[in-house]
């Protein structure tokens, strides 16, 4: 029998990206919709680095949310040459921020300020790594001469594992993994080590990149990979291991910067992804696995309690119409589409 409605715990997007000034007001809505909790992804232009960006930035997000929305976000602050181990260590006894996160210096949008050398780093992480506090990395090496296929497979062999050799206790966080070397990497370690999964890879290969034309709006960092890698990536997610979990890395940009010549890296999947996450796991037989991939095992990896709310799946026969656009605050940014049937979508809260 086809199961027609689901009840899982309200789920939380650990990766988030929601910009800020009217991108922020347009898309806050649809994450705090569905989501209970979010880690907020700090690369803005310039990035949150210190306590007083955190602090703020919050608050404009906060002032974002519809009236009444139950809806946390989680602060991060950005990993800089510059960062100070001090400060860091007092946001997060503060409870200001979860994570820190780690973008190799031009590895992607908006990562001209992060690490070119993690020497420069060490003792941040050293501290980080006493206290708990989890590193979150965008796990993809930046030489031009490496193909880009092969970016996060180098990453793990010469920046990650000698990272964590040099520094097992730090707890670690690979974001939107798309490899299976990535899985592999995650399964096969010891230590405090989770990844999260993101939507459109586990949609998506890297075909769709390229269906009839060049497909821009599929287009995001770390590439979307061979058939072979999506096939581990959704194995992983419905495997009911607890270091895997979702993080959607939705991250929005103006339509007109993805339908350019030089387009940006993005998939813009807030307002879909759940339905499209139960429509991934009905396909694999997993719906069972679905609440702990999207509620229970990243809250427990960064010490959350148990979501309390609950939020509705409904199933219907005929497939959803999916939005395909979003147009607020002056604002048009194209929706994620997966390019297949959905028949899952959240019920709106009563
Ligand atoms: O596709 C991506 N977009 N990957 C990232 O790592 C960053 C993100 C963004 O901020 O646009
Ligand atoms: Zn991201």
């Amino acid at each position: 029998m086809t199961q027609t409605d689901l009840v899982i715990p309200r789920p939380d997007d650990m990766h988030l990206h929601l910009r800020d000034g009217d991108m922020l007001r347009a898309v806050t809505p649809a994450s705090a919709r569905d989501f209970g909790r979010a880690i907020i992804m700090p690369n803005l232009v310039p990035p949150v680095v210190t306590r007083g960006d955190v602090h703020a930035y919050r608050a404009r997000i906060l002032a974002a949310l519809p009236d009444g929305a139950d809806f946390q976000p989680l602060m991060t602050m950005y990993l800089t040459e510059q960062a100070d181990a001090d400060e860091i260590a007092a946001a997060h006894a503060a409870g200001e921020i979860v994570a820190v996160k780690l973008y190799p210096a031009g590895a992607t949008t908006n990562s001209d300020s992060g690490v070119r050398n993690l020497d420069r780093v060490m003792p941040v992480l050293e501290r980080m790594a006493e206290i708990g506090l989890p590193l979150c990395v965008h796990g993809e090496v930046t030489d031009a001469e490496i193909d880009i296929f092969d970016r996060e497979a180098v990453f793990i062999e010469h920046v990650l594992a000698p990272l964590r050799r040099r520094l097992p206790e730090l707890r670690v966080v690979m974001e939107h993994v798309t490899t299976a070397d990535g899985i592999d990497y995650v399964r096969g370690s010891g230590g405090d080590i989770a990844a999260t999964l993101t939507v459109q890879h586990l949609a998506l290969n890297r075909n769709a990149l390229f269906v009839g034309g060049i497909r821009p709006h599929n287009y995001c960092l770390p590439v979307l990979k061979r058939e072979r890698h999506r096939l581990a990536l959704r194995a992983a997610a419905t495997s009911g291991d607890r270091r895997f979990f979702l993080g959607t890395d939705s991250a929005p940009h103006p339509r007109h910067a993805k339908e350019a010549a030089c387009g940006c890296a993005g998939c813009f999947t807030a307002p879909v992804a759940l339905g499209i996450l139960a429509q991934i796991f009905e396909q694999e037989e997993a719906l069972d696995d679905l609440p702990d991939f999207a509620s229970g095992f990243g809250a427990a990896f960064y010490g959350l309690p148990p979501a309390t709310a609950r939020l509705r799946l409904r199933r219907s026969d005929r497939p959803v119409d999916l939005p395909a656009r979003l147009s607020a605050a002056g604002v048009d940014v194209e929706i994620f589409d997966p390019g297949f049937d959905v028949h899952w979508w959240p019920e709106p809260a009563a």
